[in-house]
């Protein structure tokens, strides 16, 4: 069975399940009460995927966080499960257990902490927790899988809320999977050590991802790819608002862009970043950047999907530990309950 191959292959009950690639990459910090576990991260997928979270069943986190898309939901602006308009584009949930800012404008910190506001927003899922906590108490089989993930805490937010945000660390990229022509020239390694302009000049794809590896890590860094950090890119006018700087990992399937999704294709983004970049120092003195030079070349602007394409992780859409387990065949509760 897929979920049982899940749970005994990929996790071990203890705060490094996480698989990352720690030659790149610092552990997470992993809230000291809520350790990774086997059983919270299995009981956290389930949650993640029930309608059960949303006042007329109609939607699950993965609704708007749909695997295949990264993550996102390939709308402009979010929809919630009353069909109400949400005033911001949904996130892509690619390593968020590095993340210390969430949502576009970062005004929540613990990931924990976030769970309620899709759940009880009534724009959203629009279920009262009260409610929910009471179906999750006299379902099926949630009471046996809380009391295996939280042997010593009751069935409520705090225990939801931990799961899900279990869950939600465990889908880690280890970066991008890139081909071998690229290897080793890590753009994000060279990204501080460019000395060969004549490498930056080159008309060819490792060219212009050695570029991008100066003009793009200063904040879509190559540990989470991005999501760490609070940025100003200019999008607007005089814009002084910050945004959390997003992952580029599977960027091409994470369309519309930005917090408002308003760039729908790669060419977009790279007039965007080609009129603006040498300016980003100006607006994100907090950062404390040097100047960005636009190095950028008409291969790049020709080519920049392409390039864009570079930053593909494939097992975060094609890993069956992250997929919806109720739209798998092999999926029984009886057989979780007697793990
Ligand atoms: C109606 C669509 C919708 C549903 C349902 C939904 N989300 Fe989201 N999610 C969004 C949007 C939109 C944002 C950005 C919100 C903002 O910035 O204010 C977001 C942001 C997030 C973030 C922050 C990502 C980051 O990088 O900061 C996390 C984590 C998250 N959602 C997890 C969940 C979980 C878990 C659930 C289920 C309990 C859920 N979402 C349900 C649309 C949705
Ligand atoms: C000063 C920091 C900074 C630099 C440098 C930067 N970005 Fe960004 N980037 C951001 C921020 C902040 C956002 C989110 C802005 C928003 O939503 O309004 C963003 C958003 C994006 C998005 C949208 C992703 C999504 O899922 O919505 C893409 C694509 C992107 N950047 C690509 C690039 C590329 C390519 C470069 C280099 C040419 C680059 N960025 C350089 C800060 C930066």
């Amino acid at each position: 069975m897929l979920f049982t191959a899940f749970i005994a292959n990929k996790y071990q009950p203890d705060a490094a399940s996480l698989i990352y690639d720690a030659d790149k990459m610092e552990a997470p910090e992993i809230p000291v009460d809520n350790p990774q576990t086997v059983q919270g991260v299995s009981l956290g997928r389930l949650l993640f995927y029930d309608t059960t979270l949303s006042i007329n069943n109609k939607q699950s986190c993965g609704s708007c966080h749909t695997q295949a898309l990264s993550f996102t939901d390939g709308k402009k602006l979010a929809i919630g499960t009353h069909s109400d308009t949400i005033d911001r584009n949904s996130m892509s949930l690619v390593n968020m257990a590095w993340s210390k800012d969430f949502f576009w404008d970062g005004r929540v910190k613990n990931l924990e902490d976030l769970m309620q506001h899709p759940i009880s927003n009534a724009k959203e899922m629009a279920k009262d927790s009260v409610l929910l906590i009471q179906e999750l108490k006299t379902h099926q089989y949630y009471p046996t899988l809380f009391a295996k993930a939280f042997p010593e805490e009751a069935i409520s937010v705090a225990t939801l809320s931990k799961a899900l945000a279990q869950f939600v660390r465990s889908i880690v990229t280890k970066g991008p999977q890139l081909p071998d022509s690229l290897q080793p020239a890590a753009f994000f390694i060279y990204a501080d050590t460019i000395k060969a302009e004549e490498e930056l000049k080159l008309a060819t794809l490792t060219g212009s991802y050695l570029r991008l590896g100066k003009m793009c890590t200063p904040c879509h860094t190559m540990e989470s790819v991005g999501g760490e950090f609070m940025a100003n890119n200019m999008i607007d006018k005089n814009q002084t608002e910050l945004f959390k700087v997003p992952t580029l990992i599977n960027v091409l399937s994470t369309a519309p862009y930005m917090h408002d999704g308003r760039f729908k294709t790669a060419k977009e983004i790279f007039n965007h970043y080609d009129k603006n970049i040498n300016q980003f120092h100006k607006v994100n003195k907090h950062l404390g950047l040097d100047s960005i030079p636009n190095t950028f070349t008409r291969f790049d602007r020709e080519h920049f999907e392409e390039l864009l394409q570079l930053f593909t992780d494939s097992n975060i859409i094609k890993n069956e530990a992250f997929a919806n387990p109720f739209k798998q065949k092999e999926f029984s509760w009886e057989s979780l309950v007697k793990e």
